[in-house]
């Protein structure tokens, strides 16, 4: 056994407030509106609230029940507990994905975190991109897109360092917090930032809301408003459905957005109690997740950036999950009124949200790490705080196109989940076997699960979840294996015509059809030439450097046609970062699963039942 004293929540309430502080993060603000606005907006909802129905809900009912037997066997880590469920050491393996999930996401989240940090920080002392605008969008792109990419060291690897960018101050500031909170332990650290955060973050978001839908367009603009912005996220186009992209795209929100197939609720769930509920735990986690995504995080972002920068500017952000965040929101705020105060408000909620995200991240390598190697809590800590900084240093230093952040985003925070979440459900429904998956689910809770979701648990996920795998191989796999092998794949960031331009030449309330057209350079596929989001494909350049390609928007709203000239700006990525990264985490993985071996030989020796074939002790 472990020289730990067994953890336990303090109350029921305060671990649905840990799980819903680990669901709701950066993926609710930043992740789910560039994602529905890029997938066919409010048919987007379709595939999403159904991958929420059959794969989100089902599969945590099973990482919740999972976990909490796991638990009452004396495991905390998914290799402990999924050997259990699985029988033996394909399951144990598996788990070990579960470990390396929150530790691969923590390497790149607790940057971003910091980033939130360090823009709270900017407005409580005076804000960004305050300078006079006397040409809204052109001046202030530029500069906020220029401050992003400092804060991040996107010019080169390295560049922070040569820097000392004060963004660093920040970083060691947000890692002491996650290091202090997770040595405290469940109850006296996570369970008590999520129940201070968590009411936080739900009155600045409905105050930021509130704010949002009672804006007018500034004047001087094409004089979009809130309605046009709720227009922009949530008219459906539906022909985005028949794209299987847009299915991928959702099923991967729900899963990144719940926590679910992440390795933290198995690892939450074992410190319950028998008699706890997890069936109304895990649908009052995903209800307040919901919230936070579908209503904050759906109606805030694309609504004040629509009003404020237009449709034009706001997809260009769209996408990516940063630059809405933090390249156009800060033009926002910039010309809110009272936009420094909404600006830190905004970003508070950002730093809070992820840090209970980030606090989830560590608790499951730090359990694993005890278990496994039988040591004490000072000792685990420091090791997941050493791993931990290993992984942001990397990330940190990789930093050119952020290609390593991307890259471990990609594989550990999008396939590997769907990898975990797989493995659960079969052990679930199909190894343990579903009745006694159920009768487990059910100890202790007032609320059934509905025969329905029984059968969608055997059959429905599981298959759904194939079919989305392999579509999601065909889907990026080429594209991967291209960048592996040298080939630079990339969106360039188009330069835009300002508000002012625009209001100059068309009546305001005007509805404007946008067409880019390449003049020279090298050729740059536009992927869908009304919302000016072209892709770029090349061979990886000898010196690659980034470069401009001139264009030209024609702009019209059926009766007047207005051609300006624009560029777009090529961040070349680097493929040799890309495949550092994945050594990085190959080296990772093998690291865990030495631990995992050490671990079953501890376990083996303890007299243990680390493959589930002991008869149940209850
Ligand atoms: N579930 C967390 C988020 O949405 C990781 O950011």
């Amino acid at each position: 056994m472990t020289n730990q004293p067994t953890q336990q929540w303090g109350s029921r309430l305060g671990v649905i407030l840990a799980v819903a502080g680990s669901a709701v993060g950066l993926g609710n603000f930043l992740r789910f509106p560039g994602n529905a606005a890029e997938n066919g907006g409010g048919a987007f909802m379709i595939p999403y609230f159904l991958a929420l129905l059959i794969v989100g809900i089902p599969i945590g009912w099973a990482e919740w029940a999972i976990g909490r037997y796991g638990g009452r066997k004396g495991f905390h880590s998914a290799p402990g507990i999924l050997g259990i469920w699985c029988k033996g050491p394909i399951g144990r393996y598996a788990g070990v994905l579960g470990v390396l999930i929150p530790l691969g996401v923590y390497f790149y989240y607790v940057l971003i975190e910091s980033w939130c940090l360090y823009y709270f920080w900017k407005y409580c002392t005076g804000g960004i991109g305050l300078e006079p605008a006397t040409d809204v969008a052109s001046v202030q792109v530029p500069h906020t897109r220029g401050f992003f990419n400092e804060v991040v060291g996107a010019a080169d690897n390295g560049a922070l360092f040569h820097t000392m960018h004060p963004v660093l101050v920040a970083f060691c500031l947000t890692v002491v917090c996650n290091v202090w909170f997770v040595y405290r332990g469940l109850s006296k650290g996570i369970e008590t930032v999520c129940k201070y955060a968590m009411p936080v973050m739900a009155v600045l978001g409905i105050v930021i809301l509130i704010r949002v839908l009672t804006l007018s367009a500034p004047a001087g603009t094409t004089g979009q408003t809130v309605v046009d912005g709720l227009g922009y996220l949530w008219n459906p186009n539906f022909e985005k459905l028949s794209n299987f992209k847009t299915w991928v795209a959702a099923t991967g929100q729900i899963f990144f957005s719940l926590s679910v197939g992440f390795g933290v609720i198995i690892n939450y769930a074992s410190y319950m109690k028998k008699k706890d509920d997890v069936v109304l735990s895990g649908l009052t986690a995903s209800a307040t997740n919901e919230f936070f995504e579908v209503v904050l995080g759906g109606l805030i972002t694309v609504t004040a950036s629509v009003v404020f920068v237009g449709v034009l500017l706001t997809s260009q952000a769209t996408g990516g999950s940063m630059s809405l965040g933090f390249k156009t929101l800060p033009m926002v705020f910039a010309q809110m009124p009272g936009g420094n105060f909404f600006g830190a408000a905004f970003f508070l909620i950002l730093f809070l949200a992820a840090i209970t995200s980030s606090l989830s991240m560590l608790q499951p390598s730090k359990a694993f790490f005890e278990e496994a190697l039988g040591i004490d809590k000072v000792k685990s800590t420091t090791l997941v705080t050493v791993w931990g900084l290993i992984g942001n240093a990397f990330v940190l230093y990789y930093s050119k196109g952020l290609t390593a952040l991307d890259t471990i985003d990609f594989w550990v925070g999008s396939v590997f989940i769907m990898v975990v979440a797989a493995v659960q459900i079969i052990a679930f429904g199909w190894i343990f076997g579903l009745e006694r998956g159920i009768a487990e689910a059910h100890q202790g809770s007032q609320l059934r699960i509905p025969k329905f979701f029984q059968f969608v648990i055997k059959y429905v996920s599981p298959a759904y979840l194939i079919v989305i795998m392999i579509g999601f191989c065909l889907n990026n796999a080429p594209g991967y294996v291209d960048t592996l092998l040298g080939n630079v794949t990339t969106s360039p960031q188009l330069s835009v015509v300002s508000q002012r331009d625009l209001a100059a030449a068309f009546p305001a309330g005007s509805k404007l059809t946008y067409t880019w057209k390449q003049l020279g350079g090298e050729p740059v596929t536009l992927a869908d030439a009304a919302t000016a989001k072209p892709s770029f494909a090349t061979k990886e350049p000898a010196n690659a450097k980034n470069f401009e390609v001139p264009f030209e928007l024609t702009v019209s709203d059926g009766a007047t046609t207005k051609t300006f000239p624009a560029k777009a700006e090529v961040d070349v990525e680097s493929p040799g970062s890309a495949r550092r990264t994945w050594v990085f985490l190959l080296l990772t993985i093998a690291g865990l699963v030495a631990i995992t071996a050490v671990g079953a030989r501890r376990w083996k020796a303890e007299g243990r039942d680390l493959d589930g074939k002991l008869p149940a002790a209850d």
